[in-house]
């Protein structure tokens, strides 16, 4: 017996059972559909095709199908297509004609299409909370190093003096556009498909403001033809996932360099770290180089989930079909990323006396030209100047670090004999903007970062 025994004869090729099934990806899908049809089962009894003794059965035996899923204690039939066949059928075994009606009125189209946005609203929920566990992980660091002086960089090479605390504090901004986005998609992901049937709405006057409430969606798809057509949500959410990965997978990166020897800022703890099979001494930081990885693979999902409604007709086409397998894809992989990037950076060492060790002169070079352009000369022009003269400095094999106030009286002779100040934390004091490195900055932005924890509260 398959689904359409009625129009369709003969038993399916068996290529064409196995590109059509869709049961070892979507029976992820199962305690949804187990929603679904409840919903759907009381809507049945409302419109008079169960009476209460019925409807009590289906909504017993619907708890017996996820329990017994829960124990993984079925043996899914070749026939059973994909989960909303599966159910039907355990429903309908059990049940006889009972079972048989659960499909009145209804379509798999909009039946997988409200699983789908079930199972990505907790999805997003969960991954926005481990989001907030990994801000208030990079809090306590931001508030334990605002002091420790690191040399920021461009282009990956020296720049101008910051804080540890002010770089892990850009990436908790970051997160926290994360979650903001995850907000703004679950939104638009809480609206009810069921009730819009294949394409046309259901035949019977179900109230699907009705079915939206009881499902915990905050309202309906406009539309029944968009309803069950359209997958924006998960492209929406896959777009967002990859967006926080591809932020992580930079930092990763940052993060993998300074734990070369050649840096030694952190050292990852060996519960995070790898050796290798052949050389005794590796230490190698293969969390964070999955991290990286995993940003490819989401990367890869969200456009496979773009590229797959591509100039496909409007409404349902078994295109659609193929939107789990890569939706769930990028959605492990978000929660699996943020979870390893909070806690192999929890258990990360880091060594101040590293970075200020590799803070050079040079790092001040942009303050001298910007203290000339204050006694008056125009920025290009002191750019110019303090350019030339830490070439100078480079070919005597020395840094702008070592030249002495004589030096820099001849050579800037507008700063008035008052020495320039050579440090690194005047530097970053002086960078007051907010925003900025400085004390009073990174803790407006500390403030900030805690302020959006306390609202993530429950
Ligand atoms: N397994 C299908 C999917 O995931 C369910 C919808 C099938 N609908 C249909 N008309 N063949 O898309």
């Amino acid at each position: 017996m398959t689904l359409y025994d009625g129009r369709i004869g003969g038993k399916a090729d068996a290529l064409m059972e196995a590109i059509n099934r869709s049961l070892p990806v979507d029976i992820r899908l199962l305690p949804c559909d187990v929603r679904t049809n409840r919903a759907w089962a009381r809507e049945l009894a409302r419109l008079g095709f169960y009476n209460p003794g019925e409807l009590a059965d289906v909504e017993r035996t619907l708890d017996e199908i996820l329990a017994l899923a829960e124990k993984g204690a079925f043996d899914p039939l070749p026939e059973d297509e994909d989960v909303h066949t599966l159910v039907e059928r355990l429903l309908t075994e059990r049940l006889g004609d009972v079972g048989a009606r659960i499909h009145t009125g209804r379509s798999r189209n909009d039946q997988v299409a409200c699983d789908l946005r079930l199972y990505l609203m907790e999805a997003l929920a969960g991954l926005k909370a481990d989001v907030a566990v990994l801000v208030g992980k990079l809090l306590e660091l931001v508030k334990a190093h605002r002091g420790t002086l690191l040399a920021g960089a461009t282009h990956l090479q020296p720049a101008q003096p910051i804080t540890l605390g002010h770089f892990l504090a850009s990436l908790a901004f970051a997160l926290i556009r994360d979650a903001e986005r995850l907000d703004d998609c679950l939104w638009r992901a809480e609206r009810c498909p069921l009730g819009s049937g294949a394409l046309a709405g259901s035949g019977f006057p179900v109230d699907r403001h009705a079915l939206a409430e009881a499902l915990g969606f905050s309202g309906i798809l406009d539309n029944t033809l968009d309803a069950v057509g359209d997958r924006d949500a998960a492209q929406e959410a896959a777009g967002v996932c990859a967006i926080l990965i591809g932020h992580l997978s930079r930092y990763a990166e940052q993060f993998i360099i300074w734990s070369h020897p050649a840096f030694g800022y952190l050292r990852f703890s060996d519960a995070w770290s790898t050796g290798s099979s052949m050389m005794p001494q590796k230490r190698n930081p293969d969390a964070m180089e999955l991290i990286r990885a995993k940003a490819a693979r989401a990367i890869g999902s969200t456009v496979t989930l773009l590229a797959m409604t591509k100039g496909v007709p409007p409404g349902y086409a078994k295109d659609l079909q193929e939107d789990k397998a890569a939706l769930f894809d990028v959605l492990d992989a978000a929660r699996l990323v943020v979870k390893v990037f909070a806690e192999a950076l929890g258990s990360a060492a880091f060594y101040p006396e590293r970075m200020r060790a590799d803070l050079r002169g040079d790092l001040l070079a942009t303050d001298l030209a910007d203290r000339l352009a204050e006694a008056g000369a125009p920025f290009r022009k002191a750019h110019e100047r303090v350019g030339r003269f830490i070439g100078e400095l480079e070919r005597q094999g020395r840094d702008l670090m070592s030249a002495t106030p004589r030096e820099l009286d001849e050579r800037f002779p507008e700063l008035g004999g008052q020495p320039f100040e050579m440090s690194f934390a005047a530097a970053v004091e002086r960078r007051r903007v907010a925003g900025g490195p400085a004390a009073a900055s990174l803790s407006e932005q500390i403030e900030k970062i805690a302020d959006w924890l306390a609202s993530q509260k429950p």
